[in-house]
C-alpha cells in the first residue's frame, strides 16, 4: 500500500523482473517503490532505471530528472533522438561486473591459448596428443577502449603474462599496459595483436569501427574478441576476414542484431565462438547500492555515481 513516504521510481528493462531490482534495492531503502512506464505514477518521478526505454518515452516524463542506466554502456538511451540533451543520465560501474567481463575476456583468450578445442576433439579420439606449450610473454592482446571497464580487463589480462597493449581515447596509466591513442595507437595495436579484445563504448567515433580495414590491418592470424557493441562490427568484413584465412577466429558476445536471428551465418560459423550478451550482466545484488545514491542525488540535483556525458556518449 503505497503511503506518502513512497519514493516512486520508473523502472523499464526487458532484462529482469521488476520484483528483483524491488527486493534489493528496499533492503536498502523501504521507501522505494518501482512503477511501470504506464504507471500514473510515472508521470510524477524524478528517476527512470532502465535497459533500453521505448524512444520518446523519457522526452514524454514530465518530472524526470534523471535517468540510470542499468548497465555499463548508455548508447540505449543516447540513440534516442527524443531524449532532452540536458536530462542527467548516470551508467553502472560496478566491481563485480567489470570482474565478470574480466573473467570471460581471460576465458576467450585462454581457450585460444591452450588449444582448448583441440584437445576437447582429440579426446573424443581417446587421441593422447600433446601440442607445444605457448609462453604467454610471446603473445600480444590489445584491448581496445581501457577506460573504467576495460582498463580492469587489461591489468587482468597482464597479470596473466602477455604483453598488452590498450588504446583509449585518453592516455592512462595501467600496471602492465602500454597505453596509445589516436588513429596511429589504434593502427599500431591492431597491427602487433595476436588477440584484439574490443571493450569500446558505442559513439559516433566506434560505430562500424571494426571494418575490412580494421581487419585486413590486424595480423595474419590474429583472433578478434568482442564484449563492446555489435554496431561496431561490420559483420560480412569481419566474416570474410576468418572465410580467407586472415583472423584465426571470433569470440562475440555482442552483435548487429540481438537476439542474433536464427539464420545469421555467424551461428554456424566453424571459426566463430557466439555467446548472448552475457559477458557482464548486471547483477541487483551487486548494483543496488550504487542504485540508491545515484537515484538519491538526482533527486537532489546532484551528479549520479557514475555520471555520463552526453555529448562524449560514455
Ligand atoms: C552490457 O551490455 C552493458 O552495457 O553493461
Amino acid at each position: 500500500m503505497p503511503d506518502q513516504t513512497d519514493i516512486h521510481i520508473i523502472y523499464h528493462s526487458s532484462d529482469a523482473p521488476m520484483s528483483k531490482w524491488q527486493e534489493w534495492l528496499n533492503r536498502l531503502d523501504p521507501r522505494i517503490r518501482l512503477v511501470g512506464l504506464d504507471d500514473p505514477a510515472a508521470q510524477t518521478a524524478e528517476v527512470m532505471i532502465t535497459w533500453s526505454p521505448p524512444y520518446g518515452a523519457i522526452a514524454a516524463l514530465p518530472h524526470l530528472k534523471g535517468v540510470l542506466s542499468l548497465a555499463q554502456g548508455v548508447d540505449h538511451l543516447l540513440d534516442d533522438p527524443s531524449l532532452p540533451r540536458d536530462i542527467t543520465v548516470g551508467r553502472l560501474i560496478d566491481p563485480f561486473m567489470s570482474q565478470s567481463m574480466a573473467e570471460w575476456v581471460m576465458l576467450a583468450i585462454l581457450k585460444q591459448h591452450r588449444d582448448e578445442a583441440a584437445y576437447a576433439e582429440a579426446a573424443t579420439r581417446k587421441d593422447w596428443v600433446c601440442f607445444e606449450p605457448r609462453i604467454p610473454a610471446d603473445y600480444t592482446v590489445s584491448v581496445m577502449g581501457i577506460g573504467a571497464i576495460g582498463g580492469h580487463v587489461a591489468e587482468k589480462v597482464a597479470n596473466l603474462g602477455f604483453n598488452v597493449l590498450g588504446w583509449s581515447r585518453t592516455e592512462k596509466t595501467i600496471s602492465g599496459v602500454t597505453s596509445l591513442t589516436g588513429t596511429d595507437g589504434f593502427a599500431h595495436c591492431l597491427r602487433q595483436a595476436d588477440y584484439v579484445v574490443s571493450v569500446l563504448p558505442l559513439t559516433d567515433d566506434t560505430r562500424d569501427i571494426y571494418d575490412a580495414a580494421a581487419f585486413q590491418n590486424m595480423k595474419s592470424g590474429a583472433y578478434f574478441i568482442n564484449c563492446g557493441r555489435g554496431l561496431q562490427v561490420v559483420e560480412d568484413d569481419l566474416i570474410a576476414a576468418l572465410d580467407q584465412g586472415h583472423l584465426s577466429g571470433a569470440c562475440l558476445d555482442v552483435f548487429r542484431t540481438e537476439p542474433l536471428p536464427a539464420e545469421h551465418p555467424l551461428w554456424v560459423h566453424d571459426k566463430v565462438t557466439v555467446w548472448p550478451h552475457v559477458s557482464a550482466q548486471t547483477s541487483p545484488i551487486t548494483a543496488a547500492k550504487q542504485v540508491i545514491a545515484s537515484i538519491m542525488a538526482i533527486r537532489d540535483g546532484k551528479p549520479p555515481v557514475n555520471p555520463v556525458d552526453i555529448s562524449r556518449g560514455y
